[in-house]
């Protein structure tokens, strides 16, 4: 779906899983998950956003445990997932869906798969240009690819800040959280970043390796660099370098 900071398939999402799988062959035993002795781990994203890398990671036939603290998105998926499809879109709708509450699948659908650059509620993005015209196209095929792979993928609504660690079999943990000094995500509080360092610390002292994706890291070895062209404005193109670490 669109979303600020989004890892999609056109973009670095399935290389991404290429670095990961290098580092867990296991990643590779998918499709077996019941019928072998050797199972692919279980993969927990704890900043699911616009769920772009748990649709690629389903469609793998990987596990995902998928949860974000922003309860609009996760309402959103938690109602695709049984069946949920999106109307219509239209400006009325968009200006009411804003006052929603954040259970009604609505509130996200129109606040970032239908908004400029999937920016929670930055502009209602239809109806200036033919490429603004494909958000709600884009959207119904992320809708069929989750709804297809759904009994891969499970959501909740969680803050991973007051999670605690502790052992979990098999699993590994890809965060892909708001990026050290970047735009906050308004659906959510501001995030603490020293905070999160710490408890990436603390689920890989309990054998629950950590990926993370950020353009830093104070606690991860750098494991993969991307070159990502994105845009500062509607006009001016921006690079970037996307890195992933390993904590383990
Ligand atoms: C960089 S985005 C994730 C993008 C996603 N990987 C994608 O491809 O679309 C960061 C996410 O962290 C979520 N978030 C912010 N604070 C959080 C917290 N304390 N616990 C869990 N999620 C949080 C935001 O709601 C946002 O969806």
């Amino acid at each position: 779906m669109k979303y600020m900071g989004a890892k999609t398939e056109g973009g670095i999402g399935r290389k991404l899983f290429g670095v990961m799988s290098i580092h867990y062959p296991k990643l590779n035993n998918r499709g077996l998950l019941s019928s072998t002795k050797d199972p692919a781990p279980r993969i927990w994203e704890p900043f699911c956003g616009g769920a772009n890398m748990t649709v690629i990671l389903a469609k793998l036939g990987l596990h995902v445990i998928a949860t974000d603290y922003s309860l609009p998105v996760v309402s959103l998926y938690n109602a695709i997932v049984v069946g949920w499809l999106p109307p219509e879109p239209t400006k009325d709708g968009y200006v009411v869906a804003k006052l929603l509450p954040d259970e009604d699948p609505l509130k996200a659908y129109y606040g970032h798969a239908l908004s400029f650059g999937g920016k929670w509620f930055g502009g209602y993005s239809r109806g200036n240009s033919r490429a603004d015209d494909k958000y709600d196209l884009d959207f119904i095929k992320f809708v069929k690819a989750l709804y297809k792979h759904r009994k891969h993928v499970s959501f909740a609504h969680r803050n991973f800040l007051t999670i605690k660690p502790k052992r979990l079999h098999n699993t590994i943990i890809y965060a892909d959280p708001p990026y050290r000094g970047c735009t906050p995500y308004k659906a959510t509080e501001p995030f603490d970043n020293d905070l999160f360092d710490l408890l990436c610390v603390r689920w890989a002292e309990n054998g629950v390796p950590v990926f993370i994706s950020e353009y830093a890291s104070n606690v991860g070895e750098e494991v993969a660099a991307f070159n990502v062209i994105g845009f500062a404005t509607n006009l001016v193109k921006k690079t970037s370098t996307e890195k992933l670490f390993l904590l383990r």
